[in-house]
């Protein structure tokens, strides 16, 4: 397992972004081929045991932290694989099943490698956009059709697209007929907090404006600084958040992956947005 410390309230250290707390050498559940030479590329397979079937991801840890795998994307496949095999445990189940659409349309932001996507095509049946920056798509490219074939037997699509927190065209684009918002391990430095809930506010005027829906995201987070409480101040200012699962902490650390649910709030929907 690669991991750095995790940061006390009282302390901040300058993260070298590409080892902030990888998920680990053995990735979920899974095995990783042998370790390759600093700079290749290393392929990871996942066993997601509700299908028995494997999901293959290719990370290219050199290439910085969008191409790696993070603790909160381990989190947020599990409970998917869990909730496919037994929904009526599950911290997943109180969203999902208010959500009337089938398949269900899920959008994905800052979808890294894009195993969280991925497995959510597959565990859900559903048709998800993963997205990113534009010199992320390559691999996403990558390992959406490098596990084509699985997600299809399962009824479900990969799509991949760019999305850039902050930009308003992107989500013109692609925040139409969205169901679900997903994201693991998006809030770390603190110049991306504003562009991210600029999308989030544009998916929820999107979504409002065009089918009348409460727009829900659900984020996997792992905290790691505590100027992160900034962005959940402003979040709350637009929705409702809850947290509706946590992980109990890996050993050596005091805080585990938190599942957070969004939902926009009330007020917001009558059509007083406030801005944060
Ligand atoms: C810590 S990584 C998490 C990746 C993945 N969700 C996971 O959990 O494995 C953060 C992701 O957010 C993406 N990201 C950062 N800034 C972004 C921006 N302005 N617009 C879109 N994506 C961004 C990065 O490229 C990266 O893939």
């Amino acid at each position: 397992m690669i991991s750095l410390p995790l940061r006390g309230d009282a302390e901040e250290i300058d993260a070298d972004e590409a080892k902030m707390l990888l998920i680990g050498d053995n990735g979920i559940n899974g095995e990783s081929s042998s370790p390759l030479r600093d700079g290749a590329p290393e392929i990871q397979q996942y066993n997601i045991r509700s299908i028995e079937s494997t999901v293959v991801i290719r990370q290219l840890t050199s290439q910085g932290l969008s191409f790696q795998l993070w603790p909160a994307a381990s989190t947020f496949v599990t409970l998917l694989d869990n909730y496919r095999r037994d929904p009526s445990n599950n911290p997943l189940t109180a969203t999902l099943s208010s959500l009337k659409s089938s398949p269900l349309n899920i959008l994905e932001l800052g979808s890294g490698t894009g195993i969280v996507g991925i497995a959510a095509a597959i565990t859900l049946s559903a048709n998800v956009t993963v997205t990113d920056l534009p010199h992320v798509l390559d691999n996403l490219n990558y390992n959406a059709a490098a596990n084509a074939e699985v997600v299809a037997k399962f009824g479900g699509k990969v799509h991949v697209a760019p999305l850039r927190w902050g930009e308003a065209d992107d989500v013109q684009v692609l925040g139409r007929n969205v169901d679900l918002i997903l994201g693991s391990d998006v809030v770390y430095h603190d110049h991306l907090y504003e562009p991210l809930l600029k999308t989030l506010r544009l998916m929820m005027t999107t979504t409002l404006q065009l089918e009348g829906k409460r727009l829900i995201f659900l984020m996997a987070h792992l905290r790691r600084w505590k100027k992160e409480s900034v962005f959940f101040k402003k979040a709350r200012k637009l929705f409702d958040v809850d947290i509706i699962h946590s992980d109990v902490p890996q050993e050596g650390s005091r805080i585990g992956v938190v599942v957070y649910r969004f939902v926009t709030k009330q007020s917001s929907q009558n059509g007083r947005i406030v801005s944060c």
